[in-house]
């Protein structure tokens, strides 16, 4: 089965060809596996699924000078891009429209995401389906990062036994989105708590736009606070910034507070030092290790109250370097065999935004298929997951 999946729900634009060779994917789950300990008696991955081309079209040159997404520019940019992305696409997976070994499904993003540039993802994808003449699967963004951790290196998918992993702790940090979500198989999903406020990616973009580190921001932030912390140990600058919601017995985060409390301490600042590569690199890692701190102990406190065996990440955050391996880390600490729950993070170019991670929802969501209703697939900003 050959899957073609379009993903526009923020800046990127995302188009992935995807060959299926799983028989029974019912009983199976593919999973990228970051163990943190050794199991025993664990399955032995196949190779399920091939990707045939992946391409991530990036507007990042042109938000840039907005210091953040601009939805309206973001949706012209898709309608130019869809097309040209498509062609591409289908070059690399030698594959032609008109062709007898031509596309079996169509999977689209419909939410949550940019309206705007939802629709135009979304429009085409109904197009495409009713000139090919196959089923068009509507796919949800969260779950889709979920989902993520089941591309295999090498572009190939890992598969294993699924039902050994549940229930599963999932964190999905993006740029629109901090959720931490209990998985009890595919698309059986409750929100256990989310952002009141900024999402994480939000929070590093706005404090890179403070700090006049451009956007995205989350990658800025990582780079500075990894040269600061090779280079400067000892920091002159005593900056100490609030772990938002860090102590409180719920599930939910709240990143607004601590951009303000960025913005405090470099206004609190002389110009000259402000402008420093000392002092930039230095609240550069305190930000980014203050939400990496509520991630973490969130996290974790969710998994042990659910009982967990798996934790999954997912989303653009979760590229994050620093994150990964305290998460890592953090988990070996606090657990000891044979309880440790299973840990997965996507590879980092499949934790932002990619049509790899839509094409497999639409894969596990196939029977949703609505071949004869291609108009009733809308786009939705607030699309829910539970
Ligand atoms: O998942 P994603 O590509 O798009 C959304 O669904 O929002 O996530 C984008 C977000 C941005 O806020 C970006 O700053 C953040 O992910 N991000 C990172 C890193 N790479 C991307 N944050 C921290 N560290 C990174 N390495
Ligand atoms: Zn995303």
């Amino acid at each position: 089965m050959v899957i073609l999946a379009i993903e526009t729900s923020c800046d990127d634009t995302c188009v992935a060809i995807l060959k299926s060779k799983i028989q029974k994917p019912k009983t199976e789950f593919p999973f990228m596996e970051t163990k943190v300990k050794k199991r025993t008696k664990s399955s032995s991955p196949s190779k399920s699924f091939e990707i045939l081309s992946n391409v991530v079209s990036s507007q990042v040159e042109i938000h840039k000078k907005w210091g953040g997404v601009y939805p309206s520019l973001a949706k012209r940019e898709h309608q130019r891009n869809l097309p040209i992305v498509l062609k591409t696409v289908l070059k690399e997976a030698k594959l032609a429209l008109s062709d007898s070994r031509r596309v079996d499904l169509i999977a689209v993003t419909v939410g949550p995401g940019l309206e705007p540039c939802l629709w135009v993802g979304v429009n085409f994808a109904i197009e495409l389906a009713k000139k090919l003449k196959v089923p068009l699967i509507p796919a949800n963004h969260i779950e889709a990062h979920i989902l993520a951790n089941f591309v295999g290196g090498n572009s190939k998918f890992q598969i294993t036994n699924y039902k050994k992993f549940l229930p599963a702790v999932c964190l999905v940090v993006s740029g629109g989105h901090t959720q931490l979500i209990l998985m009890q198989g595919i698309g059986k999903y409750r929100i256990l708590g989310e952002t009141r406020d900024d999402a994480a990616g939000e929070c590093f973009d706005k404090t890179a736009r403070i700090l006049g580190l451009g956007y995205p921001g989350g990658p800025a932030i990582a780079q500075q606070a990894a040269q600061w912390k090779s280079q400067i140990p000892n920091s002159k600058f005593q900056i100490c910034l609030p772990r938002p919601m860090i102590y409180q017995k719920n599930y939910d985060f709240s990143f607004s507070g601590l951009k303000t409390a960025v913005l405090y301490d470099f206004k609190s600042r002389p110009p000259k030092i402000r402008k420093s590569k000392e002092y930039i690199g230095a609240i550069a890692a305190e930000a980014q290790q203050a939400v990496i701190d509520v991630l973490i102990k969130k996290t974790l406190r969710a998994a042990k109250d659910f009982k967990a065996k798996a934790i999954i990440l997912g989303g653009g955050v979760a590229a994050n370097e620093e994150l990964r391996k305290q998460f890592k880390a953090k988990i070996k600490k606090d657990y000891n065999l044979p309880t440790a729950p299973y840990f997965y993070i996507p590879d980092s170019k499949f934790c932002t935004d990619n049509a790899v991670m839509t094409a497999i929802t639409g894969y596990y969501h196939r029977k949703k298929a609505q071949r004869e209703n291609l108009e009733r697939i809308e786009a939705k900003a607030n699309l829910r997951l539970e």
